[in-house]
């Protein structure tokens, strides 16, 4: 469903809600609020600070009292906002709890002038406001009233919002790619929906024969069970720049273990296991609108992982694209089997300055770290400040894991040059780290860092920002990263 239309305005439009801002003053209980009588609606004499003494309103982040409006305009109701610190984290915040809060108001206007906010905690305002927003249904039949226009009231500059809306747009369309069911949704499926969605950039996909022809055999030992075949998707963006990044996405359209079959309640969410090729397709669209000074390209390794008669067995050895070997112990750990292929490729064929990849990979990352915050790994530690940097300013936190190199035994393999997953011998848990570790083995030595979505990729309910479902975690986080390298100076380069 479409996001509502966000436009701004010197003077108030007739709209069905109004909201106006509040803020607390010197971090104390008064509270200051634009006075709806003079420049407020016609006919509605409301004195903002006696109200929000009267309804004890704290100001605090995503805080709201609704006024109902009686009388015959369009105006329904004045809802004040609180905006805690005034931080990014909180308008972002107090933009969502709007956006609920008008969820069927058709059309709202949001009253800015009555403060200086910055650029940044303007951006924040309008992502949260947009992204919770999002709707994803396949009822038969859509609810009609929704939220359609916004009017922003105040100092807003056109470049800050067209910013925003940029980056939730594409956000909206990775999360659209993991909220669509995967009966919907195979690998083919997904190539197409890259084509789509990538309108006006180079994509080219590989099929199951050019996969097996050129060894990619991670791609295809996982794809095989499926009676529908892997892809391997690649799009360019060029904006020139001294720079290339490859962004490495997860792509596997159902995940039901394979052979290793999962249990019902842990495969119950398993279309998401793309939501890695879904960050790194839209985060493309978003830096190629926002037109950065950079290269990036984009790989996306598409497979289902089914069981049947075809599919690969546990003790089966593949061979990954480049020519090393895997014993395969545990066919439920394939995506590090499908980003290994696309992770060497890249290595071996597009030279790029730094590779990282998304990947919602081990059940195990949000034991370690909740549901809301993804793992980053990271082989140096400047790519890793880069992308905390990019964490902070965009919202999608993280959290940096140790590449731990005693565990690096436990992927030996007697017969292959590595197994899938940790000798259980060694009695060594940490799984999101030896699967780091099995990846780290592709990157030939490049600046690399790997980002381990398991946890954030899909939210349980709306929250924030976050609406039930996918929720396109990555695309602000890389967009955000992309920026500030397409504009940093290549001093940087060499361990960039
Ligand atoms: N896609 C799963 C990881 C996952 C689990 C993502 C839960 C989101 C929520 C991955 O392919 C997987 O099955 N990993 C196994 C690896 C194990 C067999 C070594 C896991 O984490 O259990
Ligand atoms: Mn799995
Ligand atoms: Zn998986």
């Amino acid at each position: 469903m479409p996001l509502p239309s966000v436009v701004l305005a010197a003077d108030l439009p007739p709209a069905v809600v109004l909201a106006v801002l509040t803020q607390p003053s010197d971090g104390g209980a008064r509270l200051v609020g634009a006075r709806l009588t003079g420049d407020g609606p016609p006919g509605l004499a409301v004195d903002v600070d006696v109200l929000l003494s009267r309804e004890a309103a704290k100001g605090e982040a995503g805080e709201i009292i609704a006024v109902p409006v009686p009388g015959p305009g369009p105006l329904e109701r004045v809802l004040l906002v609180g905006l805690g610190d005034g931080s990014p984290p909180a308008l972002r915040k107090a933009g969502a709890a709007l956006a609920r809060r008008a969820k069927d108001a058709v059309s709202l206007a949001v009253d800015l002038r009555a403060f200086e906010l910055e650029a940044p905690a303007l951006r924040a305002l309008v992502e949260g406001l947009l992204l919770a927003s999002y709707r994803f249904s396949r009822k038969a039949e859509p609810k009609v009233r929704a939220l359609q226009d916004v009017t922003l009231v105040g100092p807003v500059g056109q470049d800050e919002l067209a910013a925003a809306v940029l980056v939730v747009t594409a956000t909206a369309a990775a999360r659209d790619l993991v909220n669509t069911p995967s009966l919907e949704k195979s690998p083919e499926w997904l190539a197409d929906s890259a084509r789509t969605l990538l309108t006006g950039l180079s994509v080219t996909v590989l099929d199951e024969m050019e996969l097996r022809r050129k060894g990619f055999g991670g791609i295809v030992g996982v794809g095989q069970g499926s009676t529908r075949p892997p892809r391997l998707i690649q799009a360019v963006y060029d904006g020139g720049g001294s720079r290339h990044v490859v962004l490495v996405g997860k792509g596997i359209t159902f995940d039901t273990g394979g052979l290793s079959l999962k249990p019902n309640d842990s495969m119950l969410a398993m279309k998401t296991d793309m939501g890695g090729a879904a960050a790194v397709l839209a985060t493309l669209r978003a830096v190629a609108d926002l037109g950065l000074a950079i290269r990036v390209t984009v790989l996306a390794a598409a497979a289902e992982n089914m069981p049947s008669g075809s599919a690969q067995r546990p003790g089966d050895v593949l061979t990954q694209y480049g020519g090393r070997t895997v014993e395969v112990l545990n066919t439920d750990a394939e995506g590090r089997l499908v980003l290994a292929d696309a992770l060497a490729y890249a290595d071996r064929k597009l030279s790029p300055d730094v590779i990282v990849d998304v990947a919602t990979l081990t059940g195990a990352m949000p034991i370690a770290l909740g549901k809301r915050v993804a793992g980053l790994f990271a082989s140096t530690d400047e790519l890793a400040e880069q992308l905390e940097q990019a964490s902070t300013d965009s919202g999608e936190p993280l959290w940096r894991m140790p590449l731990v190199e005693d565990y690096r035994v436990a992927l030996d393999s007697p017969i292959a040059d590595l197994r899938n997953i940790g000798r259980p011998k060694l009695k060594l848990s940490g799984g999101s780290i030896t699967a780091a570790l099995f990846l780290r083995e592709f990157t030939g030595g490049r600046p690399w860092a790997h980002l381990d979505i398991a946890g954030p990729a899909r939210s349980g309910a709306d929250e924030d920002e976050l609406t039930k479902g996918g929720t396109g975690y990555g695309v602000r986080l890389l967009t955000s990263w992309l920026t500030a390298l397409s504009a940093s100076p290549a001093a940087t380069r060499a361990s960039a």
